[in-house]
């Protein structure tokens, strides 16, 4: 349960042009066996730290963390702190919207996430704080107007109320602003060694049948601030071309695509083609060239088996083989590519493709 919570929270891959600090709470009841509250510090989308209502104390989810509450023990403090107090906080939260809705029993989530987003680049900050219930948008506050925006009508009431707390506000405007962002360049240079980090994917080809486009796969990079494009004689193309999404690998990584319909290339002008991955603040572009060669592909051409009785005798034979090299058919499983070639290396292929978190 704890994990499908977390995953709710954290599956969204942003554009990580900007660092960002999220601290989503998550307040609930009429969950069994589920704390009834949940506190999440997350740095550039990963996990930084936790508590919950069940062990009050923080709990470090990185190693920078940990070395940052060790030179800094008021930091793990004050987290501390707001781990203890927060849950009383957010139940009368919860039992509050309840009477609102007229609700006594049943599921209920309230949520609220509020933090920063800066981007190390032009310096620019934005914060945000916004609450949502029972998976929906409830409230927000609009830093411009120093107001809260309702986003459901239940909202109105607690809008009208809250635009009079101006001193609340404020310390929301100064948590936003200014707090949460220092916090977010603290935590970018303690985690530099993993946040800054700059990792350079595995590129390959690959093809499901020979009438099928080409597909140029990166898996491995990070951040995501990456770009992957088809070139011909040099020149970035956009017809026949299409981009897939930036998807999350399980460790944090990076995998993405993009594919080109050759179906009206002729085989002499396939050399005239080239795949560029490029990482954001590196300076070697990653280039591979479109030769037949290099594509990896399951697709096993019918004209290579013959006709006839011979079929039987020469799958078994087939299978037989394959049984012996073994191993090779263990890669296939998941993502069914394997090399065209049966000289090449297929020792990375298992982790190509990995589903998205
Ligand atoms: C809740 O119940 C009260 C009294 O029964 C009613 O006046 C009110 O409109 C109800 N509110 C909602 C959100 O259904
Ligand atoms: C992280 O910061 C430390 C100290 O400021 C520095 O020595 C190190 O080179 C940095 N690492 C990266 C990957 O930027
Ligand atoms: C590739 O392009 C041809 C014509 O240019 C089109 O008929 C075919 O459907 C395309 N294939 C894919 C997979 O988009």
């Amino acid at each position: 349960m704890k994990h499908v919570f977390l995953l709710i929270l954290l599956c969204h891959v942003s554009s990580a042009v900007k660092h960002s600090l999220k601290f989503i709470f998550t307040a609930s009841s009429g969950v069994p066996d589920f704390p009834e509250f949940v506190a999440a510090g997350v740095v550039d989308d990963i996990l930084s730290g936790y508590c919950d209502s069940n062990k009050k104390i923080v709990e470090p989810k990185q190693d920078w963390v940990n070395r940052l509450f060790e030179d800094d023990p008021q930091h793990f403090e004050l987290y501390t702190t707001e781990c203890s107090e927060k849950p009383l906080f957010f139940k009368a939260r919860i039992n509050n919207l309840k009477q609102r809705f007229n609700q006594s029993g049943g599921v209920h989530v309230l949520q609220r996430m509020s933090g920063c987003e800066w981007d190390d680049e032009t310096g620019e900050v934005n914060g945000f704080n916004q609450l949502g219930y029972d998976g929906e948008d409830f409230i927000s506050l609009d830093l411009k107007t120093l107001t809260w925006i309702a986003l459901k009508p239940q909202a109105v009431p607690i809008k009208l109320m809250w635009d009079t707390d101006k001193a609340r506000i404020k310390v929301k405007e100064i948590d936003l602003t200014k707090i949460f962002p220092e916090l977010l360049k603290k935590y970018v240079a303690y985690g530099n060694s993993s946040l800054q980090r700059k990792d350079i994917p595995s590129v390959s080809l690959l093809q499901k049948t020979p009438s099928s486009p080409v597909s140029c796969h990166a898996t491995g990079f990070y951040p995501d601030r990456a770009t992957l494009i088809w070139r011909k004689d040099g020149e970035e193309i956009h017809e026949d071309v299409d981009h897939g999404e930036i998807l999350l690998n399980h460790d944090g990584s990076f995998q993405m695509s993009v594919d080109l319909n050759l179906s009206s290339v002729t085989p002499e002008d396939w050399r005239r083609y080239d795949c560029v991955f490029q990482l954001s603040g590196v300076k070697n572009d990653i280039v591979i060239r479109l030769d037949k060669a290099e594509i990896r592909t399951n697709w096993v051409s019918p004209s290579e088996f013959p006709a006839g009785a011979v079929i039987g005798v020469v799958v078994g034979l087939l299978l037989l083989a394959l049984c012996i090299t073994g191993l090779f058919i263990w890669r296939r499983n998941k993502n069914g590519f394997r090399p065209a070639n049966t000289s090449d290396s297929s020792a990375s292929l298992s982790d190509r493709n990995s589903a998205p978190d």
